[in-house]
């Protein structure tokens, strides 16, 4: 049996704008996490057996959907280790993540999936290899990703990430306190995405101006938080916040939580991730992080998660 996992992921700065070229900032959530379990098939079955019970899923490879998730992660995976007899195996994936919220969970389990299929086949993957695969995954469902998911999550670091350029490993020289508000509106990351090149498309200047303000946020957040100054990181996550407003990717739900956090003395507040739903994320002193939490599950939060964004 071999087991496999990997982490979600939230963006720090620069959603959307990366989509364009811009740099993004995103960090690893380690605690939160997508497990895959492979393990031979029981006697008297052949096939790939997929099980995923959080979403209530069972099927045999050679049975799914052409669009499946699940099953293209491993398709990609078999392609890539050039896998061509006929494979008996079960998989089995538990996710600690909530789907289409933000937190990467579609890059978490095609991770975990190429991590374990490739362990258990005994041709382990290159991290590299393992970011092109879900990369490769992610653009069958997403349409155009800019690819910073399945390198933060593939990586397990923080990362500055530029579209088509190899991921940066930063080096993040200051805890950081991150809670995050989920406001259990589902979101597939395709409907903001497409929105917005929509808008874009009729006025490429404004929101090209847009998109240039969020990258100069993205390079200071940078420098700040490689020196481990956070003095001024939450004001750069309210400004993100804002142009993230501007172009129409909050939503009430979030607006409400994002103003709750602030006035329970978060340093910062914006949405995370493709927006329109899903989650918003405060940047907090650890003796505030409390007072936060309750804040946010009061104005609505349906789940509110603490972490320590790991150095
Ligand atoms: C989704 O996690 C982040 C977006 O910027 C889309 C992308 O980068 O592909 C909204």
């Amino acid at each position: 049996m071999t087991l496999a996992s990997a982490s979600g992921k939230a963006i720090l700065f620069g959603e959307h704008a990366v989509v364009y070229g811009q740099p993004a900032i995103a960090v690893p959530l380690s605690q939160l996490r997508t497990t895959v379990q492979v393990e031979s098939l029981d006697p008297g079955m052949t096939g790939v057996l997929i099980d995923a019970p959080n979403i209530s899923k069972s099927f045999l490879l050679h049975e799914a959907d052409g669009d499946d998730p699940l099953a293209s992660a491993v398709r990609l995976t078999l392609d890539e280790l050039g896998v061509k007899a006929p494979l008996d195996v079960h998989l089995t994936i538990h996710s600690q993540l909530p789907i289409a919220s933000g937190l990467g969970s579609s890059a978490a389990v095609s991770v975990a999936v190429i991590r374990a299929l490739s362990d258990h086949l005994g041709k382990p993957l290159e991290v590299e290899t393992i970011s092109k695969i879900a990369y490769a995954a992610e653009c069958l469902h997403h349409g155009t990703p800019s690819g910073i998911d399945n390198a933060v999550v593939a990586y397990e670091k923080p990362v500055y990430f530029i579209r088509e350029h190899k991921p940066e490993l930063i080096q993040i020289s200051t805890r950081l306190n991150l809670i995050i508000g989920d406001t259990g509106v589902s979101m597939r990351t395709t409907i903001p995405v497409n929105l917005l090149r929509e808008r874009w498309e009729k006025d490429p200047v404004t929101y090209g101006g847009w998109f240039e303000e969020i990258g100069e946020i993205v390079k200071e957040a940078r420098t700040m938080l490689e020196a481990g100054s956070i003095g001024s990181l939450g004001t750069l996550m309210n400004r993100n916040q804002v142009l993230l407003e501007d172009m129409g990717l909050s939503s009430l739900e979030l607006q409400r939580l994002i103003r709750a956090a602030r006035e329970a003395g978060a340093l910062g507040a914006k949405l995370s991730g493709a927006g329109m739903g899903g989650i918003m994320l405060a940047l907090v002193e650890l003796d505030t992080a409390q007072v936060v939490e309750t804040a946010l599950i009061k104005a609505g939060a349906k789940q509110v998660f603490i972490t320590e964004v790991d150095r």
